[in-house]
């Protein structure tokens, strides 16, 4: 059973021109603080070293900082015993839970997905997303049939979720005082996500600005060229 389709929401970074950081208001940092204080509590983000936040989101001295608020395994030493040390930029994000067992034995038996590559793997990716965490009803509409332990939320597919409303007004406090309605938490929470699965992507379109550059210079250069060599034939 498929969920209801989300709203399509103007995006600034999906823009061919734009890039995440050309926003110039700190969503992806305000995002990642959402995702620190609220989502980290239950879903993984395996696939960011800390190294990959800096310049975006942070500082290299304050990603620093995070990593050694962690600690992580040392390799195995010459009589195979690992110890721990802090963690540097080098170290990717831990999770909340040693493994899956423990995930699901903290959330009824649902496991929180990683969120690593959420808005890829979603259908309607930021939409969805959005959509999904601003989209609890304060209550389930009549005649829903809303299983024990599950909460509903119309775009979820199946609509009974694992995952209750974790968003309100006021929840986190940003640093730059934008007020942090459910909503401006949400879509700089997603954008953090749409960042996190392609971290890339601002590289690539700063990278066809580029190239537009150069194959213009190389083709008004061309065409002069060969009025140049034809000159001379009347
Ligand atoms: C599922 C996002 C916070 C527990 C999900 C899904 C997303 C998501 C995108 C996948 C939905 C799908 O499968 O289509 C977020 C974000 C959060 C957040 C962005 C922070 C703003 C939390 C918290 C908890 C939690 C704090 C635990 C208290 C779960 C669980 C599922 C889930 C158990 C699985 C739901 C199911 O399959 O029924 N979340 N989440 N989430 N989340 Fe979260």
């Amino acid at each position: 059973e498929e969920g209801l389709h989300p709203t399509q929401y103007p995006w600034e970074h999906a823009k061919w021109n734009k890039t995440f950081d050309s926003q110039a208001h700190g969503s992806l940092r305000r995002g990642f603080q959402v995702y620190r204080e609220v989502c980290a509590s239950c879903h993984s983000l395996s696939r960011i070293p800390y190294r990959s936040l800096v310049g975006k989101i942070m500082t290299v001295d304050e990603a620093k900082a995070l990593a050694e608020e962690n600690e992580y395994d040392t390799e195995p030493n010459d009589e195979g015993e690992i110890e721990k040390r802090p963690g540097k930029l080098s170290d990717y994000l831990p999770g909340p839970y040693k493994n899956d067992e423990a995930a699901r034995a903290a959330n009824n038996g649902a496991l929180p997905p990683d969120l690593s590559l959420m808005v890829k793997a979603r259908h309607g990716g930021c939409d969805y997303i959005f959509s999904l965490l601003t989209g609890y009803p304060e209550e389930p509409p009549a005649g829903a049939v809303v299983p024990e332990g599950l909460n509903f939320n119309p775009y979820f597919p199946g609509t009974g979720i694992a995952m209750a409303r974790v968003l309100y007004d006021d929840l986190v406090e940003y640093e730059d005082e934008t007020p942090a309605t459910t909503s401006q938490m949400a879509k700089d929470v997603t954008e953090f996500l749409n960042w996190a699965a392609e971290p890339e992507a601002d590289d690539r379109k700063k990278m066809g600005w580029k190239v537009l550059a150069v194959t213009s210079v190389l083709t008004a250069l061309s065409i002069w060229v060969k009025r140049y060599k034809w000159a001379s034939v009347k």
